[in-house]
């Protein structure tokens, strides 16, 4: 991760001493965080704890009140308009709930962005509208109303009108918000994937445990604004922040099942200690 901290030539994302209040409430505190490209950058925390304001700071919805935000090394607050707009079809956003056009079919609702944004005609988008809604497993709902269609496809139509414009960087808040358990987690693996293989900088804000420990690369968790701990799915389970064990733990059962997960892989560990030793 070091290594990425000075290298700003990757389409990554820097967020540097970021600060954010409404009125005299502080709701970001000096966060500095960098979103790595190929990666699910998960913010993580309980409701309230910022992470919302902190993903609108990210793509310029909110101006924080100090510190910078760099996108491929270019700090957003010195872009001009004609930048801005240019970073802005760079980015897909999924918002909390889809926010699909009701009125819209599926493949109206997806079409919109190549409307907005590209002078391709009418043919060359209904290519690229199948190409995308291909990818989310939604082959033949061209022609379905967001009525029609279940949560989990929404979400799905959702992430496909997000990556139309094939966005370097990809933001979703809570996209597993309203979904079950199972349907939750084929929406991850969905993001996990297509950020995988466009080598997206995709960042998430959620409160899902699953997600955290079945996406979660490069994890910020945030704690009343502030940035709290920091590291992966993998590191969680050894770590020892009491706040971030209190949440990502909450139940007894998951807190017994640390103490488990930890032994299992302390006693791995102790093996392959004693198998080195054994061949020296
Ligand atoms: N536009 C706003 N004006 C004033 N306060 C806000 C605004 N947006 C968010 N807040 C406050 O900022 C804090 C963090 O909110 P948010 O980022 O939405 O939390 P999260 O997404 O982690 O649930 C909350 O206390 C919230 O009330
Ligand atoms: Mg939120």
């Amino acid at each position: 991760m070091i290594a990425y901290k000075n290298d700003r030539s990757l389409k990554m994302i820097e967020v540097k001493d970021i600060r954010k209040g409404f009125g005299d409430k502080i709701v970001i505190q000096d966060v500095s965080a960098i979103m790595q490209t190929g990666k699910c950058n998960l913010i993580i925390g309980t409701s309230g704890s910022g992470k919302t304001v902190l993903m609108k700071c990210l793509v310029g919805l909110f101006e924080p009140d100090s510190g910078e935000i760099y996108y491929d090394g270019q700090p957003l607050s010195e872009m001009n308009d004609e930048q801005r707009k240019e970073l802005r079809q760079q980015i897909g956003m999924l918002f909390q709930g889809s926010a699909l056009f009701d009125s819209m079919t599926v493949e109206q609702n997806i079409m919109f962005p190549l409307d907005m944004f590209t002078k391709k005609n009418y043919a060359e988008k209904l290519k690229r509208v199948n190409e995308v809604l291909d990818r989310v497993n939604l082959k033949d709902a061209n022609q379905k109303f967001p009525a029609e269609i279940s949560g989990g496809m929404k979400k799905r139509v959702g992430i496909a009108r997000a990556i139309v414009l094939n966005p370097k960087y990809l933001f979703c808040d809570e996209p597993n918000s309203g979904l079950d358990p199972q349907t939750s987690l084929l929406i991850d693996k969905l993001i996990k994937e297509i950020t995988i293989e466009y080598n997206i900088t995709t960042v998430v804000n959620t409160h899902d445990m699953n997600s955290v420990m079945e996406t979660g690369d490069n994890i910020i968790y945030m704690y009343q604004g502030l940035k709290e701990w920091e590291g992966s799915n993998k590191e969680i389970i050894f770590s020892k922040n009491q706040r971030l064990n209190d949440f990502i733990f909450a139940s007894d059962f998951l807190k017994d099942a640390k103490d488990m997960r930890m032994l299992e892989m302390k006693g791995k560990i102790d093996n392959n200690r004693n198998m080195d030793e054994q061949l020296k």
